[in-house]
């Protein structure tokens, strides 16, 4: 997500300082610790102003949800939702995806979304895109349970399922067009947009588990 630099950042990232993890290597294996009573675990990545992080949050208060994102300026406005709507089952972690290991460990994870991700369209830039097999190899390390995965780029979907099944990944519930017979689920502030620009939305789970990260073939997208 681009944004414009906010004169005010820190100031606004200080009245958040509750919901937010400043050192999250030091909660690996142990992220529960943060909701004693949480029935599952869940991570959001790259969650942007978090529309769809704190309405889940809120539909959800057994669950224990953490989103990652690396632009701070829209994690600030993510984490003020948050605040605003009184939530205490939801944290924010200000760190690139690329290091998910490094603060949790081997399937602690119950449930990864990934919503909307930035496409990067030209192949010199697959590696980058969070459905690339190099990163679905980070998150079937630390996952025990599923991706949920939503984005309205087509191209980037067909990509995707062809990355899952190139690592041996189930996948179901998948549909070209979530919303065909009217709104379904949490939907993400991107997701709002398109779908009132009538762009059909695309959406599948994929079942983790560890495998042996297969060799790049040349003609993928
Ligand atoms: C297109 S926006 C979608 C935001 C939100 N998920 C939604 O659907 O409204 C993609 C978001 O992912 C974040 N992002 C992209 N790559 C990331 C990475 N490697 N680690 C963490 N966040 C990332 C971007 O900063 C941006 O906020």
């Amino acid at each position: 997500m681009r944004m414009r630099k906010m004169k005010n950042l820190v100031p606004r990232m200080e009245k958040c300082a509750a919901l937010r993890i400043e050192n999250p290597e030091s909660l690996k294996g142990n992220w529960r610790s943060l909701k004693e009573d949480a029935k599952a675990l869940w991570v959001e990545v790259g969650c942007g102003k978090g529309k769809f992080t704190a309405e889940t949050a809120q539909a959800n208060p057994d669950v224990l949800l953490i989103a990652v994102e690396r632009c701070r300026e829209a994690m600030v406005v993510a984490m003020e939702k948050a605040r605003d709507m009184g939530l205490t089952n939801v944290f924010f972690i200000d760190m690139d995806v690329e290091k998910i290991e490094e603060i949790f460990a081997g399937f602690e994870i119950d449930r990864l979304f990934i919503n909307f991700p930035d496409p990067w369209p030209r192949k010199k830039n697959a590696k980058r895109r969070l459905t690339h097999r190099g990163f679905l190899d980070k998150y079937c390390r630390v996952v025990k349970g599923e991706i949920h995965y939503k984005t309205d780029n087509a191209p980037l979907f067909e990509f995707s399922l062809e990355e899952f099944a190139a690592c041996g990944l189930e996948v179901k519930n998948c549909t070209r067009n979530l919303h065909e017979h009217g709104i379904v689920g949490i939907m993400t502030g991107y997701e709002e947009k398109f779908h009132a620009l009538g762009t059909p939305i695309n959406r599948c789970e994929v079942l983790c588990k560890p495998f042996e990260l297969p060799k790049e073939e040349k003609k993928s997208q």
